[in-house]
């Protein structure tokens, strides 16, 4: 089965491919000739995942899912969550969103936080959620090289690393998009 997942990140197509085995072919945004900006204007998750799954239905008419994660921080009352890929503003960075993040933190010992995903599926004229939870803390400093996002300074619940030094395989046992994906699998594979 051939589904484009709306999304422009190559790290989110691996792991999403890594997941997903030989009976789906994903295709990407840049696969599919769209380099448009996709919109992601709401103030929840699930506005956005559908928001940016509608736009590719409308304008390239092909079934997809697309995903979106928010990072939320309970000494910082929840944030960034939906705001956390424009944390430090435009153009978005990494570098500057987990910059900022570790500078509102501080040295509070108060670490704790979790990643949510929700994944949105427009499949032959149906819509679809799919959700994942990934239960961990903030780092007080960047450690490992892989992933991408606020990975560096993200350690799992569980685990003495951090998801930048997990393997994909590893993060994609434990993480909040691997759990979305493998619902949005079961899904697929039982429908
Ligand atoms: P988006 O849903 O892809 O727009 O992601 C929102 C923000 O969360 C961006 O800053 C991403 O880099 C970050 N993010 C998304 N998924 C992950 C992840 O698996 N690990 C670390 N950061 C992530």
């Amino acid at each position: 089965m051939k589904i484009c997942f709306a999304t422009n990140n190559p790290k989110k197509i691996e792991e999403v491919k890594a997941a997903l085995g030989d009976s789906f072919e994903i295709v990407s945004l840049k696969d599919i000739g769209c380099s448009d900006e996709l919109p992601e204007t709401g103030d929840t998750l699930e506005h956005n995942a559908f928001q940016k799954a509608r736009y590719v239905k409308e304008h390239f008419g092909l079934d997809c899912f697309a995903d979106d994660t928010g990072l939320e921080v309970d000494a910082l009352q929840g944030e960034p969550g939906v705001f956390s890929g424009r944390y430090a503003g435009e153009p978005r960075s990494d570098e500057r969103n987990i910059d900022l993040l570790l500078k509102n933190l501080g040295d509070t010992s108060l670490r704790t936080a979790r990643f949510k995903t929700v994944i949105a599926l427009l499949l032959e004229g149906d819509e679809y959620k799919f959700e994942g939870v990934a239960e961990g803390e903030i780092l007080t400093m960047r450690t490992g090289n892989g992933g991408f996002g606020y990975d560096s300074i993200f350690r799992p619940v569980g685990y003495t690393q951090s998801f930048a030094e997990l393997t994909m395989e590893q993060k994609n046992q434990i993480s909040h998009r691997g759990k979305a994906v493998a619902e949005l699998i079961t899904f697929l594979n039982h429908r």
